[in-house]
């Protein structure tokens, strides 16, 4: 028997990266499910490698009308939700002095507010499964490094807010997980002004074995949070 036989997860940001990654691992386990990403033709390539999925929107998690309109259609389409995976993310490396209005508004969108407004849109859902919710954060929601002002801001809030949430749904049986990786090697590590080898870094595939673990726990067990590092290299923090 596949662990996720029967239940349906909805991933934003799975077209490609640490998303792509966990809708594998998921598809694995016989999950069902919802892919999510802003641009159609790679999240159209992400479907089809992963056999079990039953729903694929292009779709922008910052705009309220469009998380409205992705929830309603999973209700229809769909019918259930088990688990929402969090996932979509942005990353901007500067120094403060410049980093732009529009780098700042970027990051706390995509990064913290997307899960305000994807989370509140599936609540009816996920209370019926009595479900999880799933927040890809970062080593960098504990962690203050320089040059990444905005992301930093974004990712310590979302680790505010998957706390309160772990503390308000536990009442609803819904599980909230905080997963928080170190340097993974995805398209995201083009953002640094530096070169970056991929040799030591985490691969997105250790993420996804990291949300797989949280979610086949019995359900009378919580994982509340996930910090995964690589582990080789320098040692986090030494910026
Ligand atoms: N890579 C790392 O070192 C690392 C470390 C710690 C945490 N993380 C976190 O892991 C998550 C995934 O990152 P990744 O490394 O896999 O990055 P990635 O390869 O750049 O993938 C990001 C994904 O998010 C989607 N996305 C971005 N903005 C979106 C929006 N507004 N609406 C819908 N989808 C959106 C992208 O597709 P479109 O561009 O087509 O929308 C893409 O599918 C992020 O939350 C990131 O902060 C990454």
């Amino acid at each position: 028997m596949r662990q996720l036989e029967g239940k349906t997860v909805l991933i934003t940001g799975a077209s490609r990266g640490i998303g792509l990654a966990i809708a594998r691992a998921l598809d694995g386990e016989g999950a069902r499910l919802i892919l999510v990403g802003r641009t159609p033709a790679p999240l159209k390539r992400a479907a089809a490698q992963v056999p079990g999925t039953v729903m694929s929107m292009p779709m922008d998690v910052t705009h309220p009308g469009e998380v409205k309109r992705l929830f309603s259609a999973v209700r229809k389409q769909v019918g259930r939700l088990d688990v929402l995976i969090n996932n979509a993310g942005v990353f901007t490396f500067k120094p403060f002095a410049k980093t732009t209005l529009n780098d700042w508004r970027r990051n706390l969108e995509t990064n913290l507010t997307s899960i305000f407004l994807t989370t509140q849109a599936a609540l009816p859902l996920l209370r019926r499964s009595k479900g999880d919710v799933v927040n890809i954060l970062s080593v960098s929601s504990r962690i203050a490094f320089a040059n990444c002002s905005a992301y930093s801001a974004a990712k310590f809030g979302a680790l505010g807010l998957t706390g309160v949430l772990r503390r308000e749904l536990r009442a609803d049986g819904i599980r909230v997980t905080a997963i928080l990786p170190g340097m993974t090697d995805t398209r995201m590590k083009d953002e640094f002004d530096f070169p970056v080898q991929s040799e030591g870094l985490l691969q997105p595939e250790d993420v996804a074995a990291a949300v797989l673990s949280a979610l086949v726990q019995p359900r009378r067990a919580l994982v509340e949070e996930i910090l995964l590092m690589p582990s080789t290299g320098p040692v986090s923090g030494g910026n």
